[in-house]
């Protein structure tokens, strides 16, 4: 069962620096004007919160105690600071992230997860493996927007609560995700 243990803690540490970077990366886009842009790495920063909260809930029940992020997770500002770009190169960064969370990193650990039988966990990360790939997608769509200058339209942004699901303009019915209702999704605040 230790590997799960082992696999949950670097998940956390892995969406605890992405959480934070994508604060910094938000940051920058509105410095240079791209404020759609900012708003959607504000929405996907929100929804790595998500992955924390299942996560933490999972290895709380495997460690039978109070998870303490601080002894195994660390998010170091000032290199997270260095790696921040342009918004071209924070998007790109973010594309490469998701993506071997998706195909790489989650399906490892719900592979491991399975195989150990342990439910709890193998759900947390195959959610936050399918939120990582429309986290990827929506990135990449944004980025073929900056490389071909078309102007990005304002859109409402919506995070599901239970998945970290990010949809645009109107929560669906129920998540394609998690399949919980749109009651669960929450308006990521985008102001004029
Ligand atoms: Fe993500
Ligand atoms: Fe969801």
């Amino acid at each position: 069962m230790s590997v799960v243990i082992e696999n949950l803690k670097e998940a956390l540490n892995g969406e605890s620096n992405a959480k934070r970077k994508y604060e910094l990366y938000a940051e920058k886009a509105m410095e240079e004007n791209h404020p759609e842009i900012a708003y959607l790495f504000k929405a996907v920063s929100f929804a790595e919160s998500i992955h924390i909260k299942n996560h933490t809930r999972a290895l709380s029940l495997m460690i039978d105690s109070e998870v303490n992020l601080d002894e195994f997770v660390y998010v170091d500002e000032e290199i997270l600071r260095e790696k921040t770009g342009d918004t071209f190169s924070n998007l790109e960064d973010a594309i490469e992230g998701e993506t071997y969370e998706t195909k790489q990193m989650y399906k490892q650990f719900e592979k491991n997860a399975k195989s150990l039988g342990n439910e709890v966990a193998e759900l947390s990360f195959s959610l936050a493996r399918d939120a990582e790939e429309v986290h990827a997608d929506l990135f990449s769509l944004y980025s073929k927007y900056l490389t071909k200058g078309t102007p990005i339209e304002k859109r409402k942004i919506y995070v599901c609560q239970i998945c970290g699901n990010v949809e645009f303009e109107e929560p669906p019915e129920n998540c394609p995700v998690c399949d919980h209702s749109k009651t669960f999704f929450k308006e990521i605040d985008t102001p004029n």
